[in-house]
């Protein structure tokens, strides 16, 4: 604690906090007092995008200031690329590897094989053509973005909902439990040999029992020569959790000694169902003391296995969360409010970040 008493980390976050405090900057006009969030973190620092954000100076103004990382939110996975008759559109995912190329953004790709999409193009193959169909998928979208991703989320949320085993689906079905997984890091490796393969996954946090799951499934694909090259732990973060579940999971998923991507980071305030109790202070105040569990537990990692921290969505009414009708206005989730202006969350990310 430095001599005058004061939280040096208060004193640092303090301009965020400000500027948090400063509410609605003038649409699309980041407050230029704020330094941006890739130039104070500890690693590079990614957002989820779609096409339709391209077309918005605000959100690309935004975006550009303070990430240097970019995920497809949804357009280069399976339901933007693959016909139900097997053709491929690659139009939508070409643009965002063009938009960050211009940019100079890293690309990270999301994703080759999840388990909730596919299943239409894939009804009615037998066992030898559905194999073939699905090298012939992962071959073509990992060789069509070599050179332009850094990296991939290979096999996305492969264990079960309750954490109890691993999801049954069309992919393990067809071509057995771990074997779906195993065989799509070897595609993706065969056709992308410099990219940095992921198995992602959420809950991981939250939900010790799917986070130890998880990573007996990172062991036993590892033993098995699986070419993992990284993890990533998605981190919708339910705020409400017991403090030290995240930096437990951290430490843990640390063993393996491999890059891991906070990949698709947002911290909902709203409780799913039921009245809530809580008032705004206190959902504030739980959402500041997760994100700021997150990212130390995060700087406490070697550096050589801090891959990227990613938040899913830009500003609050971009995110998944508050876009359904039926979830409401009044979740901030983000960094950003929809106005462009700096929320409490991203004081409590920044001022973690800050040496
Ligand atoms: O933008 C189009 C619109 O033009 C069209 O009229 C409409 C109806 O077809 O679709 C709109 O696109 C939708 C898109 O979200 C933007 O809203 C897609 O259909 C819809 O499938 C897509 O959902 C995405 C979802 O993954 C499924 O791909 C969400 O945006 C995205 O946030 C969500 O992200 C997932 C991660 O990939 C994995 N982890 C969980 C996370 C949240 O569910």
């Amino acid at each position: 604690m430095p001599a005058d008493g004061l939280n040096r980390r208060f004193l640092l976050a303090a301009p965020f906090a400000l500027a948090a405090c400063q509410g609605a900057a003038p649409a699309g006009a980041a407050p230029t007092a704020l330094p941006p969030l890739k130039s104070i973190a500890p690693c590079p620092v990614g957002v989820c995008a779609m096409t339709g954000h391209f077309d918005d100076p605000a959100w690309v103004d935004l975006a550009t200031r303070h990430f240097n990382q970019i995920t497809p939110e949804w357009e280069m996975k399976m339901e933007a690329i693959l016909g139900e008759d097997r053709s491929y559109d690659f139009t939508r995912p070409d643009r965002i590897a063009a938009f960050a190329a211009e940019k100079g953004m890293r690309l990270h790709g999301h994703a080759l094989v999840w388990y909730s999409q596919g299943a239409e193009a894939f009804t009615g193959l037998d066992r030898t053509r559905f194999a073939v169909e699905y090298d012939r998928y992962i071959a073509a979208v990992a060789g069509r973005y070599r050179g332009k991703v850094v990296s991939w989320d290979v096999v996305n949320e492969a264990v079960a909902e309750d954490g109890n085993g691993l999801r049954d689906c069309h992919w393990s079905r067809s071509l057995g439990q771990d074997g779906y997984i195993i065989r799509a890091f070897e595609q993706a490796r065969a056709a992308d040999p410099d990219a940095v393969l992921f198995l992602n996954d959420y809950n991981l946090e939250n939900n010790p029992v799917k986070g130890a799951t998880f990573l007996r499934l990172v062991e036993r694909l590892l033993k098995a020569g699986a070419p993992i090259g990284g993890i990533g732990t998605q981190s919708h973060l339910d705020i409400e959790i017991p403090a030290g579940q995240i930096t437990t999971f951290m430490k843990d998923a640390a063993q393996f000694g491999l890059p891991i991507h906070v990949s698709e980071l947002d911290a909902s305030r709203r409780r799913d169902g039921g009245f809530d109790p809580r008032s705004a202070r206190q959902k504030q105040d739980q959402q500041t003391a997760r994100v700021t569990e997150l990212a130390e537990a995060y700087l406490s990692l070697p550096e050589r296995q801090r891959f990227a921290f990613t938040v899913w969505g830009l500003r609050d009414s971009d995110s998944w969360l508050t876009r359904d009708a039926r979830a409401g206005s009044g979740d901030s989730p983000l960094l950003f409010d929809a106005t462009g202006a700096p929320t409490t969350m991203f004081s409590a990310l920044a001022g973690a970040f800050r040496p």
